[in-house]
């Protein structure tokens, strides 16, 4: 997700849980191939597995994309076929290829012979008036037949005109039902479904029918929702980790960073959300959100806001 899932969120995810399949931001072919790679792709190997993103429509780029992939060791490369901002229609990629399943297909198909690292697509249910099942399942078919066996569901269409791109994960109606005929129709591939999905309970009833679940802004407002999901979705023994041990195994990831020059508050608004219900919730955002941009500012910041949430404890 554009803006949230940095390393430094998808590190903090990782000390929550080891199993839950974690999303670079969506990083477009032209950042990739002319601006620098390593900034762009490094990551920490806690973060395994690791898909990631990328945006484009041209084969031969997105074939680069993969080999990159690959060559940093990503787990998976996913192509975006769902995001309908303005700029990402103008450079003719996002979710305005489901009117293009042969194009996606191509970009697939080449992707998959460049580089041994799984190809998946994230879509949406349809755009604009293009957007019946038959319609649908023909794109899912065309690119799967190229070589693509997961698809992630955002299950709600997008209008390419006329909203914003906030207004499309809000306004066009969530149809779980569509996605799933998907998973009847094509039972041999992997389908994750996304959209709205908030609560343990919630993924374990799309899990039911769908082969995963895709977490989206829930994972940025109430990041402590991956505590549990190692032992209540993956089934493995062990205890939920408290929030404070999280911040206490965060901290020296944090240090760590600010030796390199990271600015303290690219790390710590990841965790606005952490005490989400908790007392003093309110204010551990205030304290984090005001001292955390203060030049010079370190790892006390966060012990001071702990303080907070002990004394409303
Ligand atoms: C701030 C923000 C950034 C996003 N960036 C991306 C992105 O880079 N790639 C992508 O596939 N979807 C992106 N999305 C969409 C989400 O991945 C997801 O499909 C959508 O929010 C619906 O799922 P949810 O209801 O769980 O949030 C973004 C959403 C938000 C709110």
């Amino acid at each position: 997700m554009l803006d949230y899932t940095d390393r430094h969120f998808r590190f903090l995810i990782r000390l929550m849980s080891r199993h839950t399949r974690l999303y670079t931001e969506m990083l477009t072919t032209g950042a990739l191939l002319h601006g620098d790679p390593r900034r762009h792709l490094e990551f920490d190997l806690t973060e395994h597995p690791l898909a990631l993103q990328v945006g484009g429509s041209e084969p031969g780029e997105l074939a680069r994309c993969a080999q990159l992939a690959a060559d940093f060791n990503y787990d998976e490369i996913n192509l975006n076929v769902g995001c309908p901002s303005k700029r990402v229609q103008s450079g003719r990629f996002g979710a305005c290829l489901m009117t293009e399943p042969r194009l996606v297909a191509e970009c697939v198909a080449t992707m998959v012979s460049a580089a041994a690292v799984p190809v998946t697509v994230k879509t949406r249910i349809g755009v604009d008036r293009h957007d019946s099942y038959e319609q649908l399942a023909m794109f899912v078919r065309t690119v799967a037949n190229a070589g693509c066996g997961v698809f992630i569901i955002h299950a709600r269409k997008a209008w390419l005109q006329g909203l914003s791109p906030r207004q499309n994960r809000e306004v066009p109606p969530l149809r779980y039902d569509i996605a799933a005929r998907l998973k009847d129709d094509f039972p041999d591939l992997i389908i994750i479904v996304n959209g709205g999905i908030q609560t343990l309970a919630a993924m374990h009833s799309h899990l039911l029918t769908f082969d995963g679940v895709m977490i989206g802004r829930e994972a940025c407002s109430n990041p402590y929702l991956f505590a549990a999901v190692d032992l209540k979705v993956f089934g493995t023994r062990g205890t939920v980790p408290t929030r404070e041990q999280l911040l206490d195994a965060y901290i020296p990831y944090v240090e760590n960073q600010l030796q390199k020059g990271v600015p303290l508050q690219r790390m710590t608004r990841h965790l606005l959300g952490l005490f989400q219900g908790c007392p003093g919730a309110r204010q551990w955002r205030r304290y984090l959100s005001e001292q955390a941009p203060r030049t010079g500012a370190g790892v006390e910041v966060l012990k001071g806001a702990t303080q907070l949430i002990r004394a409303a404890a």
